[in-house]
């Protein structure tokens, strides 16, 4: 199934041109990748190159820019997004969409698209207000334009009232919606935590383990495909976040549990982080400095049980799947987890197997109330996906 995760952004002219900067990076956060055109007014307000730097592709502007057209024309650059955002969408451009002027890039763009567009307004209040603006709003809803604020409050000409552009958070949030796929997981939320943690001794030495993250992305990826509204709380990896999903960055596996309780309700919860056991009982305020004698053992002190603490918790995800890595006796231990941690399936991995941790394969067992059924040996992508429709499965049963 395919994931639609490309925007072409359209930055109208306005002061809230700014927030089209931070639109851009919280999209590339969510794994959306964006291209964008500027008006010639929207050029005013914010550089070609800052958004160039900001989504790693030229930002245009020229209809007629010989070399630019060469490579992709406006026909192309229309079509070649899965989602047209228009931030932020002018009085005048709105005018000239509803019109169907076409005399710049922007506007041909916008008329040449056969793709979903979302428009951010912005303007004066007096402006948002106006009868004329109010008719076009009403013809690009008509054409089935969708639309995100404005919202009230103070603008940079002194006034008060409907007119300020939507918050880049809000305009992510409905650029994600829009993007969603359909799938057996439409409509369900689901969290997955993966990678390792990172507990702190000193200020330059952690505690932490071999963990790549790898198995987590990819179930995180896999919920996305079927259509579920993912977020990944992430302890540190080297990976990107997948496209379509919503990634919190943590270190520690206190502020893990801190984003995953933030991030619920959930109907489905994959634990795949290697979190951390044990932290520094008390960290160093400077660094530790190493001295004639022995050093002094380091003391140790328990960090939360994150899996265990959403199985007890008042939003227990209705379908919460615990993890378990054993390096011995794996069918007695993973069983056992089931019980003790309160979750209803656990994966478990034999980690002395060679290449599974940090590696791209896994070989993996599924425990449920129904038994252990163990999986042939296969790439992480391919366990995430087979767990994945197992979800599907279960949920689309109840
Ligand atoms: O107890 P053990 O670490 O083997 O349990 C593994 C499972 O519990 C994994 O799903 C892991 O993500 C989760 N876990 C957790 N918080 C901890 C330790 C483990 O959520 N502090």
């Amino acid at each position: 199934m395919k994931t639609a995760s490309r925007v072409l952004l359209i930055v109208g002219g306005g002061v809230a041109a700014y927030k089209s900067l931070e639109l851009v990076r919280l999209l590339a956060k969510a794994g959306v990748a964006c291209e964008a055109v500027l008006t010639g007014a929207g050029a005013q307000f914010v550089t070609p190159l800052s958004l160039s730097a900001l989504t790693g592709k030229p930002a245009r502007s020229e209809l007629f820019d010989l070399t630019e057209e060469a490579k992709m024309g406006h026909i192309e650059l229309s079509r070649s997004a899965d989602l047209i955002v228009v931030a932020p969408a002018t009085a005048d451009l709105m005018a000239k969409a509803a019109a169907g002027i076409a005399g710049d890039l922007a506007t041909t763009t916008l008329l040449a698209t056969d793709k979903p567009v979302l428009m951010a307004p912005a303007m004066n209040v007096k402006m948002w207000e106006h009868p004329a603006t109010r008719r076009n709003l009403a013809q690009l809803k008509a054409d089935g334009v969708a639309f995100i604020g404005p919202d009230d409050g103070e603008m940079a000409c002194g006034e008060y009232g409907p007119g300020r552009m939507a918050e880049p958070a809000t305009i992510r949030d409905a650029v994600l919606a829009m993007l969603k796929p359909s799938g057996p997981l439409k409509g369900r939320r689901a969290l997955v935590t993966a990678g390792p943690t990172r507990e702190p001794i000193d200020p330059v030495r952690y505690l932490t383990n071999r963990s790549s993250g790898t198995q987590g992305y990819a179930i995180a990826a896999a919920l996305a495909a079927l259509g579920a509204e993912v977020t990944l709380v992430s302890g540190p990896t080297a990976l990107p976040a997948p496209r379509g999903v919503s990634r919190v960055e943590v270190e520690m596996a206190e502020a893990m549990l801190a984003a995953c309780e933030a991030a619920l309700p959930a109907d489905i919860a994959v634990m795949t982080a290697a979190v951390s056991d044990w932290k520094a009982a008390s960290v160093a305020p400077g660094k530790l400095k190493k001295g004639p004698g022995e050093p002094e053992p380091l003391k140790l002190a328990k960090t939360p049980d994150i899996l265990a603490t959403l199985a007890k918790g008042p939003k227990r995800p209705r379908l919460l799947i615990g993890f378990a890595a054993e390096t011995e006796a794996l069918e007695v231990n993973a069983a056992a987890k089931l019980s003790s941690k309160g979750c209803d399936w656990i994966v478990g991995n034999d980690v002395t197997e060679a290449g599974v941790m940090g590696g791209a394969e896994n070989r993996v067992t599924l425990f449920s109330a129904q038994g252990a059924e163990p999986w042939p040996r296969m790439s992480k992508t391919d366990v995430a996906n087979r767990l994945a429709a197992r979800i599907a499965a279960a949920l689309g049963d109840q």
